[in-house]
């Protein structure tokens, strides 16, 4: 092995352990002809961050993302901070010849999207979004069986990602909760997920209906932050919120389906609980996140009086990406789609093969999230290519 391709890391928190986690376990399991090294992470604080590195296994930090971009020895970025950084990272990433892997949503708002997906063509680097959850096995077994014919046609994807981690009201205004670092709120973070699974299970958006509400308008401003757990700073008073609490909205799809989305973190009792169902003419496929090892089917071609959905577990040898892990039947978790996104992403750049899901989805995605927020702004159906 001669190659080496080195990763620079923005952001240590939530998503960059997750990454972390994926490149450390990524040779091991699937080899790349590359060697595929952390070589340094970033953050603000350098006491933080120098403890990140230590943690995760990187050999060097920064505080700068700047100085990150700029260094010669590291060939991809990876960015998991928050939206309202991408875009000068994405761009300053692009323009220092790195291929960049993005987590979602690529950008606050449409046009920043396509700046950065200007930049990255213009530049010729390899670019990836983070939809982690295209990456599950049972989801890439729905792709195939959507593929082969199995659901005939599509007349419905109906999904729901439920969380209730901002319920109580004195949860404090964490950067989710603000429109200029996040760009919207359980559409963007959540909501952004389910547009892509319906996009690579479905097929593009036509138009969207979209509603929105914010329940709880005023928050008390937060002290610190980890994960998804926050704590309120009790001296510093309260701010507004500024994102949708629910988002619901419609969807007419390009090949005649008919869809709708649900994204809410006022969903009492689910945790991530993300679900879809796709109905067609010969049979529906169900999916939940917290059964990510399991599929179920129904088939209408079974001789009737024994039609029924059936279990799939998706853990044998045979499924997608199972070979490369556990005997059948030793189920796998969430970290392990980020696994499975790093290891496409680094063949992509290996075979100069296309990356999916690109900064093209990520843009698209945006198109999408903004075509449902004007749609709840002004009424009635919004095409997305108008955005
Ligand atoms: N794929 C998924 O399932 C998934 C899950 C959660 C979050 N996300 C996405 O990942 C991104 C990060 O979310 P998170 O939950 O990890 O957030 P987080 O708050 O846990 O971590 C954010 C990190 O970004 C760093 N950061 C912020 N501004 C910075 C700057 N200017 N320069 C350098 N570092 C900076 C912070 O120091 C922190 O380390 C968001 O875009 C979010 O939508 C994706």
């Amino acid at each position: 092995m001669t190659n080496r391709l080195r990763v620079g890391l923005v952001g240590y928190k939530f998503m960059g352990k997750a990454h972390s986690n994926a490149l450390a376990r990524l040779g091991m399991f699937f080899p790349t002809d590359s060697e595929v090294v952390r070589q340094a992470i970033c953050g603000r604080d350098a006491e933080w961050v120098a403890e990140a590195a230590r943690q995760f296994g990187y050999p060097s930090w920064e505080t700068d993302w700047q100085t990150l971009v700029a260094r010669d020895d590291i060939d991809i970025i990876g960015i998991t901070a928050p939206s309202n950084v991408h875009r000068q990272i994405a761009i300053g990433a692009a323009e220092h010849g790195k291929h960049v892997f993005c987590e979602k949503p690529l950008a606050l708002n449409t046009p920043d999207a396509r700046e950065i997906l200007a930049a990255v063509q213009k530049a010729g680097v390899r670019h990836q979004v983070g939809f982690n959850y295209r990456f599950a096995p049972a989801i890439r077994l729905a792709k195939q069986m959507i593929e082969e014919g199995r659901l005939g046609t599509i007349y419905r994807f109906r999904g729901e990602y439920l969380q209730d981690f901002i319920i109580d009201p004195e949860f404090p205004l964490v950067w989710r909760l603000d429109r200029e670092v996040a760009g919207s709120g359980s559409l963007g973070d959540l909501g952004a997920h389910l547009v892509d699974l319906a996009r690579y299970l479905v097929g593009e958006f036509r138009q969207v209906l979209g509603a929105q509400k914010t329940f709880i308008e005023e928050r008390p401003l937060v002290e610190r932050m980890t994960g998804l757990s926050a704590r309120a700073d009790e001296s510093a008073g309260r701010g507004r919120v500024t994102v949708d609490d629910v988002t619901q909205f419609l969807i007419d799809f390009d090949c005649g389906a008919q869809g709708s989305i649900e994204a809410t973190r006022f969903a009492m009792g689910h945790k991530n609980n993300l679900n879809f169902e796709i109905n067609g003419s010969r049979g529906s496929l169900r999916f939940s996140l917290e059964r990510i090892n399991e599929l179920e089917y129904y088939d209408a071609d079974e001789p009737e009086g024994l039609q029924g959905f059936r279990l799939i577990q998706v853990t044998e040898g045979t499924h997608p990406y199972l070979y490369a892990w556990w005997p059948a039947g030793h189920v796998l978790g969430y970290e392990h789609t980020f696994v499975h996104e790093w290891y496409e992403f680094i063949r992509a750049i290996e075979t100069g093969g296309e990356t999916a899901p690109s900064f093209e989805d990520g843009m698209r995605c945006c198109q999408i999230l903004d075509a449902v927020e004007k749609s709840a702004a002004e009424g009635g159906w919004i095409e997305v290519a108008s955005i």
